[in-house]
């Protein structure tokens, strides 16, 4: 298992800067039932406006339903089937355009999702697997493959599972999953009091 934790400044939470997209999963380890429940109940708890929660996130798992994990893929773009095959677990997560209290436009729905999502990303991290999420994907296939109700609009799809030996990695596959991570300078998108101002 190799690590490409993130280059900082100062020291940030261990789990945030050891998190990353990688591609090259083991094929042969899968997750528990256990494994899916607590990454559920990772992004269950997040915050979310008027407590709506607003996320939706249908699990397939290659390992117990394997019908369902093959729909999954089928709906991925061509560059993302190339890598995804070996995840053992897919993931379709999709959010609420509308509030449930008042039945009024959700303009937040999208922002809670990716928050949630972002939850399961970080307790894969602690429980050792890799997560990588997706926009690449038809989400028209997506909705009729899987009865996703007119509301909700499929936002993306993430892989989770454990991480191949780096000697395992395919020479095709080896370049980028060993690239470097790249950030933009913390004064490009984080500003001080003003637009623009750069926080360092
Ligand atoms: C909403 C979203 C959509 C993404 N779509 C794809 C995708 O379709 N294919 C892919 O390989 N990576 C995709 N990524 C992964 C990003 O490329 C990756 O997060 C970014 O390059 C930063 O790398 P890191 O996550 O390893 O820090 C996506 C990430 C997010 C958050």
């Amino acid at each position: 298992m190799f690590d490409k934790k993130a280059s900082t400044r100062y020291p940030i939470n261990q789990l945030l800067a050891s998190r990353w997209s990688g591609r090259a999963y083991d094929p042969d380890k899968y997750l528990s039932g256990e494994d899916r429940i607590i990454l559920a109940e990772a992004a269950r708890w997040s915050p979310s406006c008027f407590g709506d929660e607003p996320w939706r996130f249908i699990f397939c798992d290659k390992s117990c339903n394997e019908k369902a994990w093959h729909k999954a893929f089928d709906c991925l773009s061509e560059g993302n089937q190339s890598w995804a095959n070996n995840a053992p677990l897919l993931i379709i997560i999709s959010s609420d355009t509308i509030f449930a209290h008042n039945d009024k436009p959700n303009r937040w729905g999208n922002y809670d999702t990716g928050a949630a999502a972002m939850s399961i990303c970080i307790q894969a991290t602690e429980m050792g697997m890799m997560s990588h999420q997706m926009g690449g994907f038809s989400t028209d296939k997506t909705r009729e493959l899987f009865n996703i109700p007119e509301r909700f609009t499929p936002m993306a799809m993430m892989t989770v599972g454990y991480q191949v030996n780096e000697d395992s990695i395919s020479e095709d596959m080896k370049e980028r999953e060993l690239a470097e991570r790249k950030r933009k300078p913390l004064d490009e998108c984080f500003f001080d009091g003003e637009w623009g101002k750069g926080i360092v």
